[in-house]
């Protein structure tokens, strides 16, 4: 039995018009009100100053794309463990792509991609108490409805309405609730399981696992072929008949 039902998930969603940064919105919430039950949700029609991964700013479209952010308080949760939340918020989101017909791959470490291009970004904001992990905050910006691109980066964004077969309009709170739904399932399903069989779930939806391609390594174009993430989140990757691994910051998909 599931502590996030849809009753509750939807009970706790907070929509708004324009915030910053539903991330920033909800760090602002926790500081002020105690306590906020978990998963509340807040998901904003428009973000002003939308955050992305490395210090990035992400830019959305008003109305036409999801952005959100909930609040998990993981229990006996070490920060030395934070890829698995990581893991956890990849597998859940695209567990719920495929309730919608579609067919997400993970890109390492924590971007959802969909026939190469980017569809799902997501940024984790950890709250430590300690050498555990106190709040984490989850900040999810999916493409739905958007058809078009800006020119800096068509090409390498979609959108579920332009994979889907149907084209029809996606209810962004509807969605919403559909994700938190499957995050929030894997999320109570994980805290159950060991930690290896979310790392093997993780590793069999890998974007690009097993394939040569080419990658920025040392600020050099390399071919190699990923095999695999381990525990800490560190990518392997073949080089030259070498298994070298990386992090986030030390190699980078040309894609
Ligand atoms: C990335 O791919 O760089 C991560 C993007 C994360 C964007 C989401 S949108 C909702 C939440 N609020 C933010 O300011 N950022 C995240």
């Amino acid at each position: 039995n599931n502590t996030f039902s849809r009753l509750y998930l939807r009970q706790n969603l907070i929509v708004l018009d324009e915030v910053s940064s539903t991330n920033d919105y909800l760090k602002e919430l926790l500081s002020n009100i105690k306590p906020l039950a978990e998963a509340t949700a807040i998901m904003a029609r428009n973000q002003t100053h939308g955050r992305g991964q490395r210090g990035s700013t992400w830019l959305t479209s008003k109305d036409e794309n999801l952005t959100f952010s909930f609040a998990l308080y993981p229990k006996n949760f070490p920060s030395s463990k934070s890829f698995d939340l990581n893991m956890i918020v990849c597998l859940g989101i695209q567990t719920g792509l495929k309730q919608y017909g579609l067919d997400a791959r993970i890109k390492w470490p924590n971007d959802i991609y969909i026939n190469n291009r980017k569809i799902c970004g997501i940024l984790i904001e950890n709250k430590l108490a300690g050498a555990n992990i106190h709040t984490s905050i989850v900040g999810i910006g999916v493409n739905a409805n958007q058809i078009s691109f800006p020119d800096s980066i068509a090409g390498k964004t979609t959108s579920m309405r332009l994979e889907s077969i149907a084209k029809d309009e996606i209810d962004l709170q509807n969605l919403c609730i559909a994700l938190l739904t499957t995050i929030l399932t894997v999320y109570e399903t994980s805290a159950r399981a060991d930690g290896i069989s979310l790392l093997r779930y993780y590793n069999n939806q890998l974007f690009r696992k097993g394939i040569v391609a080419a990658f920025l390594i040392d600020g050099i174009e390399t071919m190699a072929e990923i095999k695999k993430v381990d525990e800490q989140g560190r990518l392997h990757v073949l080089v030259d008949n070498q298994i070298r691994t990386f992090d986030n910051k030390e190699i980078t998909f040309i894609i």
